[in-house]
């Protein structure tokens, strides 16, 4: 192991009776040593690459050679770059090419690429021949510090985004900060929603040192990536599933977010846009109904404004589409509203008092 490499063992609560955890490896130069890390981890010979035209062009070769010289014998499939590719359809596609190039039981897959590559192929992962390991290489922010820990997959349908989905836990995640260098700014800021949320929702001391930070050093870096990791992984921990509230928590600011992405089209806003407005809805919400101190709330503003996220909504951005999609969101169960609150910077809770016109002002003053 190099000397920057950080490891993490993030509990695999699914897969208890085989393995209590999975590694994911935080470093820089990782791809080089990708062949000797994956043989260290899994005993197949033979894998799929699934990537997305950008990545793929980036960095698929190297994988590829890594994985040559360590023995594996691997097929590269990409699919067109985007949330679109993010397809029942397309995943099916994908099976195939792979049953064409004879991948079976013994085969893994290996997703190279953001949140989207990580989402679909993590699904195909677990499909295929009825679950084959999966093997995630981030290489977005967003991917390292949320999508690719806790092991949800899925794809989007016609009528939104992630309704089909399979929980499917990696084997491998391997995290190369290098990878970071050639993401555009505002995908790389879109990240820092997710950090920020993470900090508010479980770590007051990052949320200071997010107010200090200063761009530039790797390792500071990849320390805060590993800590975002460790904050994900413990809150997924003790409800994988999703299923007593806990995990909920990961979803604060997203109730507006994710209505703000299906009201501005998926195209206007990038996902870590849209939740940095949802966390401002969030935090009105919070002042309003959980005690939450106005300079609190001011303090998180400013925090997300500083990693040049959106913090106010133009001024022609139609509200009634955005409170129309609130509707859609998962988290409405049964007409009841499950909203996640904060009362202190580093804490949250799921709170059921919240009404439709909390949320209606909140997106009406965004
Ligand atoms: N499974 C989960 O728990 C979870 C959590 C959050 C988000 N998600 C999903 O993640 C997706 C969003 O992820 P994302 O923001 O990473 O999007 P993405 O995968 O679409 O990547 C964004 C863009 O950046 C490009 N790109 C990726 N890495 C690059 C690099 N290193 N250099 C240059 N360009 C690069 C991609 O080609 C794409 O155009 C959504 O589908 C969302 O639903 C899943
Ligand atoms: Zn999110």
């Amino acid at each position: 192991m190099g000397p920057e490499t950080i490891e993490e063992r993030v509990p695999n609560i699914g897969l208890r009776l085989h393995r209590r955890h999975y590694r994911v490896l935080v470093g820089a130069g990782l791809l080089e040593q990708l062949g000797a890390r994956v043989r260290q981890n899994l005993p197949h010979q033979k894998c799929a690459i699934i990537s997305d035209t950008n990545v793929g062009q980036l960095f698929a070769n190297r994988v590829q050679e890594a994985l040559t010289s360590a023995g594996f014998e691997s097929t590269l499939i990409t699919i067109p770059a985007g949330e679109k590719s993010k397809t029942l359809e397309r995943a099916g596609m994908v099976c195939d090419q792979m049953i064409v190039a004879g991948l079976d039981r013994q085969s893994f897959v290996i997703g190279l690429g953001g949140g989207m590559i990580g989402d679909i192929s993590g699904f195909i992962a677990a499909i295929y021949h009825r679950g084959i390991p999966h093997v995630q290489i981030p290489t977005t922010l967003l991917a390292m510090v949320d999508s690719s820990i806790g092991g949800k997959t899925g794809v989007d349908t016609r009528a939104g985004k992630n309704l089909i989905g399979v929980f499917h836990q990696p084997s491998l995640v391997i995290d190369d900060v290098d990878l970071l260098k050639t993401l555009p700014c505002r995908q790389f800021n879109q990240g820092f929603a997710e950090i920020i949320k993470h900090a508010v929702i479980a770590d007051q001391k990052m949320f200071r040192m997010l107010q200090s930070w200063k761009e530039g050093a790797a390792p500071a870096l990849q320390r805060l990536i590993k800590r975002n990791i460790q904050i994900k992984s413990r809150i997924v921990a003790k409800d994988e599933r999703d299923r007593t509230g806990q995990r909920a928590l990961l979803n604060f600011g997203h109730t507006v977010g994710h209505a703000i992405e299906r009201a501005g089209n998926y195209r206007k806003f990038l996902h870590g846009e849209a939740v940095s407005l949802g966390i401002v809805a969030a935090c009105a919400i919070s002042v309003k109904r959980a005690g939450l101190l106005p300079d609190h709330c001011a303090a998180i503003v400013d925090l997300l404004a500083r990693f040049g996220l959106p913090t106010r909504l133009p001024q022609n951005f139609p509200r009634k589409k955005i409170l129309d999609a609130v509707k859609f969101d998962k988290k409405f169960e049964k007409g009841k509203i499950h909203f996640v609150v904060t009362s202190r910077i580093g804490s949250a809770y799921l709170a059921n008092d919240v009404t439709g016109g909390d949320i209606r002002e909140a997106v009406e003053s965004l």
